[in-house]
């Protein structure tokens, strides 16, 4: 049985991707400090898994640690979620940043060394692309970042790519996601952001739910659809599954690649609230604020590369996204901090 290690298991999207490796027959290692998760989690997915997750509790920045992991466990192969992703943040503490996502992913690159484990699959970002250029943005498209967090994705990409430059028995999936949202259809397992919710999904399902009295859009004026921002949203379970995807082409073809995981299409906020709305059958108020200092117009996936090369592509709606996340509100208005 092919073992892949998780680190940022507990989080959003590694606590979905967790139980897609298993349902496509890999064994996982867990591993996450619970900086930005809750260890309830765990309870969760045994849960839905029937089976006793295998868990390291371990910062990928401690080099120590992260040898230890090694030598308990056969590990074939990575998924590397783990990293801080605060966009307002990330500007405030670019050392922590640096340190997280660039110092994390250097010293869990050494680790696998050491153990001749080659085979990473890399959480990126659409915000690799900066700027449109053009849309849909292609793999093609130049790269940029817009801020700290963008940058640490941007050298993150390019620190791997050099790595397999040096030794090409390194295999490697470079996943440019665009923006997930939606949960577990069992409504256990969702996002559980701490404190206000930067991200537009979190904070319409906390407004339907009774924590928060609105939602700020932000931007009405925006050259879109109704003038406010368009993003390209994917169900975080069809994101998973794009995981599983990606390992196995690694781990069968041997081969290297660069997808955008996105649905290849974009909705405006309102389109969003509105979808919603019917979803959950809970109004929620919004008010129209000032553009949000940083973000983008629009922008969406072509999601090509990964149907041609993956067979991969999203199946969930934006009625589902919206369903799924409801139902994980509606049963945890509090997160996992029940
Ligand atoms: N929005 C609101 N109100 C909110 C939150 C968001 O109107 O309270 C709007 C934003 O202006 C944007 C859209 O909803 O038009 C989506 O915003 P998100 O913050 O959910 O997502 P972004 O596309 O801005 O950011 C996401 C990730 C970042 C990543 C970026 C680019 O959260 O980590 O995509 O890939 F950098």
């Amino acid at each position: 049985m092919t073992t892949v290690l998780l680190t940022g298991a507990t989080g959003y999207i590694g606590s979905h991707t967790w139980l897609a490796l298993q349902e496509a027959g890999f064994s996982v290692v867990g591993l996450d400090n619970f900086s930005n998760s809750s260890p309830e989690v765990l309870k969760r997915l045994h849960e839905l898994s029937g089976v006793a997750p295998v868990f390291e509790r371990a910062s990928i920045t401690d080099a120590a640690a992260m040898e230890a992991v090694f030598s308990r466990h056969r590990i074939d192969a990575v998924v590397h979620f783990a990293a801080s992703k605060a966009v307002g943040e990330s500007g405030a503490q670019p050392l922590a940043y640096y340190a997280n996502n660039i110092g994390g992913l250097v010293t869990t690159c050494e680790a696998m060394r050491r153990h001749g484990v080659k085979t990473m699959v890399f959480s990126s970002s659409a915000t690799v692309y900066g700027d449109p250029k053009y849309l849909p943005y292609d793999e093609a498209h130049p790269l940029s970042a817009m801020n700290v967090y963008g940058r640490t994705k941007l050298y993150g990409e390019q620190i791997l790519r050099d790595l397999e430059a040096s030794d090409p028995a390194w295999k490697i999936a470079w996943l440019r996601y665009f923006n997930p949202v939606g949960a577990h259809e069992s409504g256990r397992i969702g996002e559980d952001p701490r404190g206000v919710p930067n991200n537009l999904m979190p904070y319409v399902t906390q407004v339907a739910v009774g924590r928060r009295e609105f939602l700020q859009v932000f931007g009405g004026d925006y050259d879109t659809v109704d003038g406010t921002g368009v993003r390209d949203y994917l169900h975080v379970v069809d994101l998973a599954e794009g995981h599983v995807a990606a390992l196995r082409h690694l781990l069968d073809q041997r081969r290297s690649l660069t997808v955008n995981l996105g649905a290849g299409h974009g909705h405006s906020v309102l389109q969003l609230v509105r979808a919603f709305e019917r979803a959950s059958g809970r109004p929620v108020p919004y008010r129209i604020v000032d553009r949000r200092p940083g973000d983008l117009p629009a922008f969406w996936a072509d999601a090509t590369l990964a149907r041609q090369q993956l067979g991969w592509q999203t199946r969930r709606d934006l009625e589902t996204m919206c369903a799924d996340s409801w139902r994980w509100q509606q049963a945890n208005p509090n997160g996992f901090d029940c």
